[in-house]
């Protein structure tokens, strides 16, 4: 998504606008589970949240997406549940600060550029759809909640990782939109796939999400939606921050 450049203006207008419910969040943290269809702005607006009340931000998408990495490099195959039982033991995902960027780290090597390309896309549906997989991850996901002062995105985290969150947000936005921000977004880093095939694969993707056996992707029950189809990035920071605010 990119940044107008009245963006800076807008979030600084939201803090101080919210100063004192601000403060509230930081005193008393909650753990905020955000939801939806890949390229919707969930991590965007989760880790604009999580910078304005200093909380955790932890991309869950990231993590299949490093364990895909290792299965693929590793060429386990994923069918083989002894292969994946045991590839998963030498498997440790962690985050570190970059310079400005959260980096995902695999067995502690900087894999944020890979995991982020076409060959670990296509197949990290099929990766996250495994049930040793989901519980190695959802596992670590829980621990990382355990103080709260966290905002955590993914596919199941309002359903299975925090069923509790104090608040849980389902976002979504029409194929064509997603598939324009993926575009650009791949285009800016230099990467050639071209239009047609980023919106198939995430229609690829949406349709195994969706339909998988383990952890589907389902709205909470009590989740509030957000559509951002029409929304600017400042938007969709303010609407989910007085979700918040009314939360506690
Ligand atoms: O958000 P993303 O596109 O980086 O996610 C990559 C894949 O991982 C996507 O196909 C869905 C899956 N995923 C999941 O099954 N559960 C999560 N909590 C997060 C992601």
């Amino acid at each position: 998504m990119n940044i107008n450049p009245f963006y800076y203006q807008g979030i600084f207008k939201i803090i101080q606008d919210q100063a004192n419910h601000i403060i509230r969040l930081k005193e008393k943290p909650i753990i905020i589970a955000i939801d939806g269809h890949s390229s919707c702005g969930k991590s965007t607006l989760s880790k604009d949240l999580a910078s304005v009340l200093s909380y955790r931000h932890i991309d869950t998408g990231a993590m299949y997406r490093a364990v895909t990495l290792a299965f693929l490099d590793g060429e386990v195959d994923i069918e083989s549940e002894q292969e994946v039982i045991d590839s998963l033991k030498n498997i440790k995902v962690d985050f570190e600060r970059i310079g400005d960027q959260n980096c995902t780290l695999l067995n502690g090597a900087n894999i944020e550029n890979q995991i982020r390309g076409l060959r670990v896309s296509r197949n990290v549906s099929e990766v996250a759809a495994n049930s040793h997989v989901r519980r190695f991850l959802v596992q670590q996901q829980q621990m990382m909640g355990l103080q709260k002062a966290i905002v955590m995105d993914g596919r199941d985290i309002g359903t299975v990782v925090f069923p509790n969150a104090e608040l849980k947000i389902f976002m979504t936005a029409s194929i064509e939109i997603r598939a324009q921000r993926r575009y650009l977004e791949m285009k800016k880093k230099g990467a050639t796939e071209d239009f047609d095939q980023i919106a198939a694969n995430l229609a690829h993707r949406d349709h195994i999400d969706s339909t998988r056996e383990d952890s589907p992707l389902l709205r909470a029950e009590d989740a509030k939606i957000i559509d951002t189809s029409d929304l600017t990035r400042e938007d969709q920071l303010s609407l989910a921050l007085n979700l918040a605010i009314k939360s506690i």
